[in-house]
């Protein structure tokens, strides 16, 4: 991660990354604009997924510009826990001695996935078709999230998975279950769902096919085919057969446009603007927030765009700009599925209404993110109406006030971006969990203008 000052103001607070720590909370002072050129933390699904293949593959695999957030380690803490060498990570560089499709063992405990639903609902599908036991546990946030999304599939994969009557977690994963390959229609278009399945079809008897609703992210494939396993793909489904490996490689992991959102928002509604964010993962079942917030009205550039490892990259610059509230979208809703706290700040900020339906999956992310996002906005003087699937926001002038971001990384950064277009500061509360996708956030915002404090 490199970043450059060029002026603004610094924040007097140094780092916050102790996990676990649960009070704490961002002061963040009104106005300011964004300046500057940065490249945010790793993209947080690529790094889950690089750890993972890895450690199946047959030899030493290099991964860079690796995110070390909470997430991305609780996957490297499980593949380690699983008997998988890996160095580092050391500024972004992790270094991983494969140990083939069958040479993971037996973890001693149960494995804990902390906050990452990513983590837990992958490993369901890679640890299904595994010669032994395994047990998946979360905090607070995951142990209440669905899992039957996964674990039905899988049964009927030959899985056995135990949950709790809720379908929740924690999950108790049978071994030594023999599993073949289906063909799947996801109810819901979740990128997860998808890899899950996939990476049990590597272990299943046959071809596994897993069709999907809208697009979702494609990473999972795009990083199997770079390792050298076919995957066909087309007409919305991806197959794999089972029972093939998995060459070593090197993985370039490009910064999180999922993390650049919130400095995209910023810089968009902070009068005076002008930011340059790096090396950003475009891949373009991610980029929903680009056309959203272009729709809208925002001033974005990309430059120098290039494929690395197989996913598209780009250089971005945002300026700011005056943006009119619209209706979003519904097929841009997967492609920005993390961006919505984000886009709601952008939304109450901008001149008239916008409207976003179709999104019900956003009850079910970290947090209960149509709900917690409309209470945050209400306590800052926005007129914001949750609806069962989105949200109706009226742009019009944002308070200072206190919320509560609820543990969620997203809603905590996205309420320090409000700040900017704020008639005075907002406190935000429950902020340690912005460690599982974007360690420094306070430094890096602090150092390209915003007002914020730890
Ligand atoms: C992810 C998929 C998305 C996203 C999550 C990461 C992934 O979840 O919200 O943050 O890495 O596959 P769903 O698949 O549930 O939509």
């Amino acid at each position: 991660m490199c970043s450059t000052r060029t002026g603004g103001r610094r924040a007097a607070s140094t780092g916050f990354e102790m996990s676990g720590e649960k009070n704490i909370e961002f002061n963040v002072e009104p106005g300011g604009s964004l300046q500057g050129s940065i490249r945010v933390p790793g993209d947080k699904s690529i790094s889950h997924r690089s750890i993972m293949l890895a450690s199946i593959a047959q030899g030493v695999t290099t991964i860079s510009g690796f995110l070390e957030g909470e997430d991305s380690l609780a996957t490297l803490r499980a593949f380690r826990a699983m008997g998988v060498q890996i160095e580092g990570p050391e500024q972004g560089r992790v270094v991983v001695q494969g140990v083939g499709l069958n040479g993971l063992k037996a973890p001693v405990q149960a494995l804990d996935l902390g906050n990452s639903g990513t983590s837990m609902r992958l490993l369901s599908g890679l640890l299904a078709g595994q010669a032994f036991d395994s047990e998946l546990v979360g905090d607070s946030s995951l142990m209440s999230r669905p899992m039957r999304r996964v674990t039905e599939p899988l049964r009927q994969m030959g899985a056995e998975i135990v949950t709790t009557d809720a379908g929740t977690a924690p999950l108790r994963i049978r071994g030594g279950r023999p599993l073949r390959g289906i063909e799947y229609d996801m109810p819901v278009a979740s990128a997860q769902v998808k890899s899950c399945l996939l990476l049990a079809g590597l272990y299943a008897q046959g071809r596994t096919c897993v069709r999907e609703p809208a697009p979702t992210r494609d990473h999972t494939e795009r990083m199997l085919a770079g390792m050298g396993y076919g995957v066909r793909q087309g007409d919305g489904v991806a197959c794999l057969e089972g029972g093939g490996h998995l060459g070593a490689t090197s993985i370039d992991v490009p910064a999180d446009i999922s993390s650049a959102a919130f400095f995209l928002v910023g810089a968009t509604i902070a009068p005076g603007s002008d930011l340059h964010l790096q090396h950003v993962g475009v891949n373009p079942t991610r980029t929903g927030v680009l056309e959203i917030l272009k729709r809208m009205g925002a001033d974005i550039e990309l430059s120098n765009q290039r494929l690395i490892g197989g996913e598209p990259v780009a250089d971005i610059r945002v300026r700011s700009a005056t943006l009119r509230g619209i209706d979003i979208p519904v097929e841009q809703v997967p492609l920005a599925i993390d961006e919505f706290p984000a886009l709601f700040v952008a939304a109450a900020c901008a001149q008239g209404r916008t409207l976003l339906t179709g999104a019900e999956e956003l009850r079910v992310k970290e947090s209960d993110r149509i709900q917690v996002m409309a209470d945050g906005l209400q306590a800052l003087g926005v007129d914001a109406r949750p609806t069962a699937d989105g949200m109706v926001i009226e742009g019009g002038p944002v308070q200072g006030g206190t919320v509560d971001s609820r543990g969620d990384h997203r809603i905590a950064m996205s309420f320090a971006m409000a700040a900017l277009r704020a008639s005075g500061p907002i406190r935000i509360g429950d902020c340690a969990n912005v460690n599982t996708s974007f360690p420094g956030f306070v430094e890096m915002a602090s150092e390209v203008g915003l007002g914020i404090e730890r």
